[in-house]
């Protein structure tokens, strides 16, 4: 299928730059001193044991939350509503049809009813869900939901998507069909930041590698050099499958 390169007209929102950046809760400093460069077009891998920060970051990223030192820039500002996305480690979806949560995004972002009603038609058959469009998405099997999840935040033409653990508890064929999914955005020149547990699943998609451990960036670089010769010792310890927090 042709999809329409997202980016090609848009001004671009990238470089992300993190710049010391560090969140804390209390006296807890769960994010420290962060120096992170997300350049356009690629794919980053955040990486890391639990607990290491993976979630907040990505959250941060997005805007979710405020850092509390340091600062979190973009490149330029996209006139459009909507230049990035996420899709959360556990996705919340309407109580609503799969077709109505489509269309929710895409009013808040402010599209006409009739350029939105063509836009969740072409998202509906980009992610085979035409004959799921009017069921409860809750539902919904969890890889469905999952891919109504991605197609939700795809249907808004972003320039970078976060997705935290997008396959997360899927089977291998649900598991398979996300990663498809998310080389196909690469390609149509969409930024990937996501998190993954599966070291497999990191080697497939990953070019470039962030990897945390207890809230700091100890390595960051391509991810051939991260996987072949990680540079530190917790980096090789969580190569080696050694538990380590
Ligand atoms: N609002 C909060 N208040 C206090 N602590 C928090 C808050 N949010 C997150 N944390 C803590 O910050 C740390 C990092 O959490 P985060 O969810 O980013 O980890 P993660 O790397 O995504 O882990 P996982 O691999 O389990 O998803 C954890 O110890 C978590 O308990
Ligand atoms: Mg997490």
């Amino acid at each position: 299928m042709k999809v329409d390169k997202v980016i090609a007209s848009a001004t671009t929102i990238l470089p992300l730059r993190l710049k010391d950046m560090s969140y804390s809760v209390g006296n807890a400093r769960l994010l420290d001193g962060i120096d992170l460069t997300v350049k356009a077009g690629r794919r980053l891998v955040v990486m890391g044991p639990n607990g290491a920060g993976k979630s907040l970051l990505l959250r941060l990223c997005h805007g979710l939350i405020e850092p509390t030192s340091g600062s979190i820039s973009w490149q330029s500002q996209d006139p459009r509503p909507a230049a990035q996305a996420m899709v959360l480690q556990r996705p919340v979806l309407l109580r609503r049809s799969v077709r109505a949560n489509l269309n929710y995004p895409l009013a808040l972002a402010g599209y006409a009813r009739a350029a939105r009603s063509e836009m969740v038609q072409k998202t509906l058959a980009r992610f085979g869900l035409i004959p799921l469009a009017e069921r409860p998405a809750r539902l919904l099997s969890g890889g469905e939901q999952q891919r109504l999840a991605l197609a939700r935040a795809w249907a808004l033409r972003p320039q970078i998507l976060f997705l935290d653990e997008p396959s997360a508890a899927l089977d291998p064929s649900a598991t398979r069909a996300i990663e498809d999914l998310i080389f196909q955005f690469s390609a149509e020149g969409i930024t990937i930041v996501m998190t993954s547990h599966d070291l497999f699943q990191a080697r497939r998609l990953a070019q470039d590698v962030a990897f945390l451990h207890r809230g700091r960036l100890i390595e960051h670089g391509p991810a051939a050099q991260f996987f072949d010769a990680p540079q530190t010792p917790e980096a090789r310890d969580f190569l080696g499958g050694a538990l380590i927090w």
